[in-house]
């Protein structure tokens, strides 16, 4: 049977083009949204990719949400993407308590939630794949993001201790550190600011969500089991660390 893959936050931006790549390479795909109905409805009606909603914040949530997965679609979960991610940007003295509570619970919060929920099965299995999708700026930092570099360098260091805890047991976890994407969450920033940005990417241009796709493909093909604990930094030459 093909491997079941679980994309959060997989009905647009890098996580719809994650969930169309790995059902075009033949594994089974499912997909988690959260806010955007409008987007989970254009996604379902155009993808034959089941679409479930949860909230990735709530531990009890995923747990059932997962369990639900499994149940309808009668198998383990093998893959885990942990893409669904926020920005509430704003410099550090203006940062209200929720604007850093929110993503650091979205961004990294999420991570444990599913992870803590999924790791069971795979260890059972023997077998799983786990992507973690960071960011550039959890790097090398950015002015007006101290809740999201904050936020997405945990996610690293979550995941080098998962890929420690779960390398006997056939389980990789890596992070992909995606550079600026063209993705809603960047194009509501500041369109001067983000010019601003793009003029300093060495390629010239904003990364597109399938350069990000191809990259998990990579990382949870069946012949990446030797590579784990890793953080691919996909940035278009913008940082290189
Ligand atoms: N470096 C140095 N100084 C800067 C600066 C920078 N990068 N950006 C702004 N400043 C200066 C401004 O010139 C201004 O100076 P003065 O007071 O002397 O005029 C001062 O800092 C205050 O700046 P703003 O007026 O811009 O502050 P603000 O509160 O209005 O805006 C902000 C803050 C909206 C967060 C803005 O800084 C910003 O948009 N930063 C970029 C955030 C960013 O990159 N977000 C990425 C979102 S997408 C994403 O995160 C995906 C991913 O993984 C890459």
């Amino acid at each position: 049977m093909a491997r079941l893959a679980l994309i959060t936050g997989g009905t647009r931006g890098i996580g719809a083009a994650v969930a169309q790549r790995l059902d075009a390479d033949g594994l089974r795909v499912a997909v988690t949204y959260h806010g955007n109905e409008t987007a989970a409805q254009d996604f379902a009606a155009h993808h034959p990719i089941p679409v479930y909603k949860w909230d990735v914040t709530d531990f009890d949530a995923c747990r059932s949400g997962i369990e639900r997965i499994e149940a309808e679609l009668g198998q383990g979960v093998d893959v885990l993407v942990n893409n669904a991610g926020i920005t509430r940007d704003a410099v550090l003295h203006k940062m209200s308590v929720a604007q850093w509570r929110e993503v650091v619970d979205d961004d990294l919060g999420a991570c444990f939630n599913m992870c803590r929920n999924l790791i069971h099965g795979m260890r059972e299995r023997g077998w799983g794949r786990i992507v973690n999708i960071s960011s550039i700026n959890a790097l090398k930092g950015q002015f007006g993001q101290t809740n999201y570099a904050a936020a997405k360098a945990g996610v690293i260091g979550f995941t080098k201790a998962l890929a420690l805890e779960s390398a006997r047991k056939g389980i990789t976890v890596n992070a992909i550190a995606p550079g600026y994407v063209a993705t809603d969450m960047v194009h509501a920033m500041d369109p001067q600011v983000l010019a601003g940005i793009v003029a300093q990417i060495p390629v010239g241009r904003l990364g597109e969500p399938d350069e990000i796709a191809h990259a998990v493909s990579f990382l949870v093909d069946e012949r990446s089991g030797y590579l784990t604990g890793a953080t691919l930094s996909i940035n278009g030459g913008q940082y290189m660390a």
